[in-house]
């Protein structure tokens, strides 16, 4: 049997106790009862909690899908933003070669668009696509957010244009709502094979439906192992009442005692790069779950060692109010050593035959002493090796802890009214048709 993630809070026991920490789990267990019985607030937003049987039935075809899109093309673009593309993003650049888009083996590049609106950025990636024999996953579960809605309008006409309209359709696929929003009229209107996002699921709790599946399969990586990965932690989270042995039971109370003791900036940090989009996905789960009502911790994130050059000044000793959550993979998939050097001229020799993992490894050490040492505590979350069983793990292990967290903070975990602000001002400036009024008071404010 597989080892789980463990989390272990030594590096913050000088600041909260596990006494603490055991009382505040304990108490949160009626959170956990709140969840299983849908009586908590968002109680209509909880699909995600049974995913990893739930999705068993829709993996064939997605894997289905998946191989057609590999066969007709060697790119695919998904486009999508927050929920609707981070969880994907996240797994596939944590279990990609770093250098994938180098790479002379054949094999399929997945890439992004719609997560910005900037002209430059999708004038490249045309230039590129031009070059390329692509496909295109377009993810929205409203259908109708501005940011992807205008790339998949750009991408698709190019598509069209360059292989005709009956070749795209049969490249295009969308994952959206099962009736409402643009999307879904035009996968009707136009053929597109299509997945549903079902209604109880919000986007940043979705990558384990089609919309994280279907790229994460796309870009050749085993996607029932992740979800088995999820199920083992669901094994062990979601009716587990023993708080010691429910790791996301302790970190949503370790975490909330932490910010109890004015420590409201929470930083993942991890020692490998391959991890920086996990951080993306995780800033966006808690950020979006916990910041409103004027509350939440604030979640930030650093790649480690590179930051130590950066953030390190800023952690070590600017304003206390941060502490950390550290990302400790034990074992890198490969394995590369220092050479010894006869002449020592750069002198790493008192290194050499040593692996890089294992200077690393006393690279994270060293960080976690000195920044316990400048009053940072460290919550350390522990997995054996970054692979799609314990990607698995971590998603579910997060998304139980953070709905748990937002329960201990008495916000809705699920909805993000604060993210419509932005968008009616953006509606009225642009004429959207409804909001011609809203415009005319916005104009005359900037004047
Ligand atoms: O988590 C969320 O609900 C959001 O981040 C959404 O995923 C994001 O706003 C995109 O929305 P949609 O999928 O409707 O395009």
């Amino acid at each position: 049997m597989k080892e789980n993630l463990t989390i272990n809070l030594k590096n913050a026991s000088g600041f909260i106790s596990s006494e603490e920490v055991i009382a505040l789990a304990q108490q949160s267990v009626r959170h956990l009862d709140s969840l299983n019985s849908a009586t908590g607030s968002g109680n209509d937003f909880l699909g995600w909690l049974s995913l990893p049987d739930d999705i068993l039935i829709q993996l064939d075809k997605i894997e289905k899908t998946a191989k057609h899109i590999r066969s007709v093309s060697d790119t695919t673009v998904v486009i999508g933003i927050g929920g609707s593309y981070l969880g994907a993003r996240a797994v596939i650049e944590a279990l990609s070669h770093s250098f994938v888009q180098l790479l002379a083996t054949k094999h399929h590049d997945v890439i992004y668009a719609g997560q910005n609106i900037d002209e430059d950025y999708l004038s490249d990636l045309l230039e590129i696509l031009n070059e390329r024999n692509y496909s295109i996953v377009a993810i929205s579960k409203s259908g109708t957010t501005t940011e992807p809605a205008i790339a998949f309008r750009i991408l698709k006409d190019h598509l069209e244009k360059k292989v005709g309209k009956s070749a795209a359709a049969e490249r295009i696929i969308t994952i959206t709502d099962a009736k409402k929003g643009a999307l879904r009229s035009m996968a009707q209107a136009n053929g597109y094979e299509s997945f549903i996002i079902p209604d109880n699921i919000g986007g940043r709790y979705s990558v384990l439906t089609p919309v994280g599946l279907l790229p994460i399969a796309i870009s050749g990586l085993d996607i029932r192992m992740l979800v088995k990965g999820a199920k083992a932690m669901e094994d062990i989270s979601r009716h587990n009442k023993h708080c010691e042995s429910n790791p996301s039971l302790l970190y949503a109370a370790a975490r909330n005692l932490l910010l109890q003791s004015g420590k409201s900036i929470e930083i993942m940090v991890g020692f490998t790069p391959k991890i920086h989009f996990i951080s993306e996905w995780w800033k966006q789960l808690f950020g979006e779950s916990e910041g409103k009502d004027g509350k939440g911790i604030f979640p930030a994130s650093v790649d480690m060692t590179t930051d130590l050059h950066s953030m390190g000044q800023y952690i070590q000793d600017g304003q206390r109010i941060i502490f950390e959550t550290m990302i400790s993979v034990k074992n890198p998939v490969k394995n590369i050593a220092i050479p010894l050097e006869k002449d020592d001229s750069d002198q790493l020799n008192y290194l050499a035959g040593r692996r890089l993992s294992d200077v690393n490894h006393n690279a994270e050490t060293g960080t976690t002493l000195a920044h316990n040492d400048g009053n940072v505590p460290i919550i350390t979350i522990n997995i054996p090796t970054l692979d799609e069983f314990y990607i698995g793990q971590m998603i579910y292990f997060f998304e139980m802890a953070c709905a748990i967290s937002g329960y201990i903070l008495d916000v809705n975990p699920f909805d993000q009214p604060g993210v419509e602000a932005y968008k009616s001002n953006m509606f009225a400036l642009l004429n959207k048709p409804g909001f011609e009024d809203a415009g005319k008071k916005l104009r005359e404010r900037l004047k």
